[in-house]
């Protein structure tokens, strides 16, 4: 029996299967205003009809200039909720579960004038110069970390992931290259993502777990290694993390230190941080062949799958998979006679 389409378990979390759809960015939101729409909705709602067990809405930031695009989706405004909710009512219909991503770009927002960040570094010397927050901001910034997992919860999501991964805010704060502060912000290099999850801890319900990425090392020459990554996993984790999503990268053109991009190239990531943390972790990374998804399980190298391309071409990826591993996961009522044996 495929180990895969089994369903999975965690705090007040159950998952019918350990198929995740990663959280990726549609930068359609014409009106500008943050606020999902007919595609958004659609987009969400096919991959739950596909038989995903977790929806990861993208990328949606707790301030304007936080987004990387003003065609970013938002959550800084109770406005924001409704929509939010049909997504949630709608995934929730076909029996999946659905979370959101909360986040800020910082430095690597194109849109705003300017981009803030924790210091007064560039992407590159072709990007916009951010401007430095001050103290009292970066408290801010935490703070809109916190209205906005408030209102997560408001929409009915099942559970939050905060984007500390690939070069944004909560990234840079935890970035030697990118963080040089000399606040205490800039002393303790987790202590912005910190502030975030005692933040979000505090406003969601007990039982609910709360997922954070992290890029495990980073591409730029110079960049972190692995075991920074993991230092900074351990202080999150003790403030309350309860699930890590393993990618890479993203902080500013890569070096000589990025990885090949062959199937499966961040699972060995994956399986140390479940090694050295001890808490349940999710893999990404062109793991769209389901022989290989179901590998990284079966091997016990991760505890759930993401698939992110796969998805975006085959929003069914989830029933195929299992068509292709030999099980029966359920079509929707008003698809079951394309599945003539189910
Ligand atoms: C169109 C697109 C948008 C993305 N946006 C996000 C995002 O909003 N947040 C995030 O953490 N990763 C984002 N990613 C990265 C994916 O979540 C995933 O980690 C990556 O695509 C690797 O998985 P895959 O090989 O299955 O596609 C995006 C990727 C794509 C292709």
């Amino acid at each position: 029996m495929a180990q895969l389409t089994q369903p999975f378990t965690f705090k007040n979390l159950t998952l019918k299967n350990k198929i995740v759809m990663a959280p990726m960015c549609q930068y359609s939101v014409d009106a500008k205003d943050g606020i999902p729409n007919d595609w958004h909705f659609v987009h969400y709602t096919s991959r739950a009809v596909g038989g995903a067990g977790l929806i990861l809405v993208e990328m949606t930031d707790v301030d304007p200039d936080g987004r990387i695009t003003d065609y970013d989706l938002g959550l800084w405004s109770d406005e924001h909720i409704p929509a939010y909710k049909k997504i949630v009512d709608a995934v929730h219909k076909q029996g999946a579960k659905i979370g959101i991503q909360i986040a800020h770009a910082g430095r690597k927002g194109e849109d705003a004038n300017p981009p803030v960040a924790p210091s007064a570094i560039p992407v590159t010397k072709d990007d916009k110069m951010p401007r430095a927050l001050t103290t009292e901001e970066v408290q801010k910034t935490v703070q809109q970390f916190q209205d906005a997992a408030k209102r997560a919860v408001k929409a009915g999501f099942d559970t939050i992931e905060l984007h500390g991964a690939h070069g944004y805010l909560i990234h840079q704060f935890h970035s030697p290259g990118i963080n040089q502060r000399e606040d205490k912000y800039g002393q303790e290099l987790s202590l912005f993502g910190v502030q975030i999850i005692h933040a979000v801890k505090a406003v969601i319900p007990e039982d609910m777990p709360l997922l954070m990425r992290i890029s495990a090392v980073e591409y730029m020459d110079g960049g972190y290694d692995i075991d920074h990554a993991l230092e900074i996993a351990k202080k999150y984790q003790a403030a309350g993390v309860d699930m890590l999503h393993i990618s890479s990268g993203g902080e500013a053109p890569p070096g000589k230190q990025k990885p090949a991009t062959h199937p499966g190239y961040q699972v060995p990531f994956a399986r140390r941080f479940k090694e050295e943390l001890d808490i349940p972790v999710i893999a990404v990374g062109i793991l769209e062949d389901p022989l290989l998804a179901e590998a990284v399980i079966g091997n016990g190298d991760a505890d759930l799958v993401a698939i992110g391309r796969g998805m975006l071409k085959d929003p069914y990826w989830a029933i195929r998979a299992s068509e292709q591993l030999g099980d029966t996961m359920e079509p929707a009522r008003q698809y079951k006679r394309a599945y003539p044996k189910k």
